[in-house]
């Protein structure tokens, strides 16, 4: 197959391309627009391979998305291209319906036009909500998304069920928990946690720290979005998770104590308006329809990720040095919204 993969500089799918020149002979085009969030550094090695081409560009820029389907006679389409960070989409939602929702739009139409024969959303368990202390999301819990991120996700999930309803478009949607692992950008919890923590600066917890995240290491969301891509039936959702549930707190100390750092960097700071308090994911539909099981335990992942980080510091602060920077300080510093508080740790 001629794979366009969409996002593919960011974390998972950086992840996502590595596993394809791995585990496939397909030829990959990367359409990216580098964002703050895409690393080329993130597929450093990659750029040798014959397989593997790069398109800096933007999904909502119509021509040129129907040139790449065109030139490089595109026959299925991974789609992770998308503003992905909830405290971002708070700040500013704006950028997140123009990429997740208007891009999504367009890709559709432009793969549709170009006769694309798997079109593979890559949507998130946050369409759901958010739930109370009990039960999972299934492919069937009504969506009830919270954030703007949310909302602009599944957003683009429910017009990929249009286009294959509407026009019989062979779209399959995965919805998948919190990813952790290498190249993870480090706005979000662990790899935050973990740079933050490797210069012992204040861990910035959210609320009373107890909200529950499903962990899943991001090779075993790769395997699981290829398996989808080549054997999943065409308009069908698949959720996808590690029944692996932790409280950002337990995380936390558990990161802590991995780095033999002190647990007195642990700081509560005001929680995120609209946090959503407990995702949990029931994989049971991919499982036993298509196979699929994570591989990677939740000791062994976070061991693993512990250790890239620390053996790829100069990647940290490389991203760290950037743009990034203004937006942490604006996040965490003087005047923040999540300034950490005055007695309170
Ligand atoms: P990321 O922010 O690390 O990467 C997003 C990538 O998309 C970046 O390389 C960025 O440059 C690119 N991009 C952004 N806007 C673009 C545009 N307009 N045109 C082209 N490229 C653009 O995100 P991630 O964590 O790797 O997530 C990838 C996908 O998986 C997203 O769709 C996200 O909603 C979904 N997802 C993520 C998680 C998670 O835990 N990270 C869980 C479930 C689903
Ligand atoms: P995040 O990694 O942003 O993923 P998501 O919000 O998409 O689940 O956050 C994971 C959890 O960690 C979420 O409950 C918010 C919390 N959190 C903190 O407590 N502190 C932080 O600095 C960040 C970034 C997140």
């Amino acid at each position: 197959m001629n794979i366009l993969v969409t996002g593919g500089a960011g974390f998972i799918g950086s992840n996502f391309v590595r596993h394809l020149l791995t585990a496939s002979d397909d030829t990959i085009v990367n359409l990216d627009l580098l964002t703050y969030a895409g690393n080329l550094e993130n597929l450093a090695g990659c750029e040798d391979d014959p397989r593997y081409r790069f398109v800096r560009g933007d999904i909502k820029d119509r021509a040129l998305v129907r040139r790449v389907m065109n030139d490089f006679r595109i026959s299925a389409v991974v789609h992770f291209a998308a503003e992905s960070h909830v405290d971002r989409s708070v700040e500013g939602p704006e950028a997140f319906v123009a990429t997740n929702v208007m891009g999504t739009e367009i890709l559709l139409e432009e793969a549709r036009r170009a006769q694309v024969e798997r079109f593979v959303m890559v949507s998130t368990d946050e369409v759901y909500g958010s739930l109370g202390d009990k039960g999972a999301f299934t492919e069937t819990t009504p969506l009830a998304p919270n954030s703007p991120y949310a909302a602009s996700k599944a957003a683009a999930d429910l017009l990929c069920r249009a286009f294959h309803r509407t026009f019989g478009f062979p779209v399959l949607i995965t919805r998948c928990s919190n990813n952790y692992g290498p190249y993870q950008f480090p706005e979000k919890l662990i790899p935050l946690m973990i740079a933050n923590a490797l210069e012992d600066r204040p861990l910035p917890v959210y609320g009373d720290g107890q909200n529950v995240r499903d962990w899943l290491h991001v090779s075993d969301h790769c395997r699981a979005v290829d398996l989808v891509l080549r054997s999943g039936v065409p308009g069908e959702v698949y959720n996808i998770g590690g029944c692996n549930e932790k409280r950002n707190l337990d995380l936390v100390q558990l990161l802590v104590d991995e780095l033999g750092k002190s647990r007195d960097l642990i700081t509560f700071v005001p929680d995120r308006p609209g946090h959503d308090r407990r995702y949990a994911i029931d994989a049971g539909k991919i499982s036993r329809e298509l196979g699929w099981r994570p591989t990677v335990t939740f000791a062994a992942g976070m061991a693993d990720t512990v250790k890239w980080y620390l053996d790829h510091q100069d990647w940290l602060q490389q991203v760290r040095s950037g743009r990034y920077r203004e937006y942490y300080d604006r996040m965490y510093g003087a005047g923040g919204r999540h300034e950490p508080e005055e007695g309170r740790s």
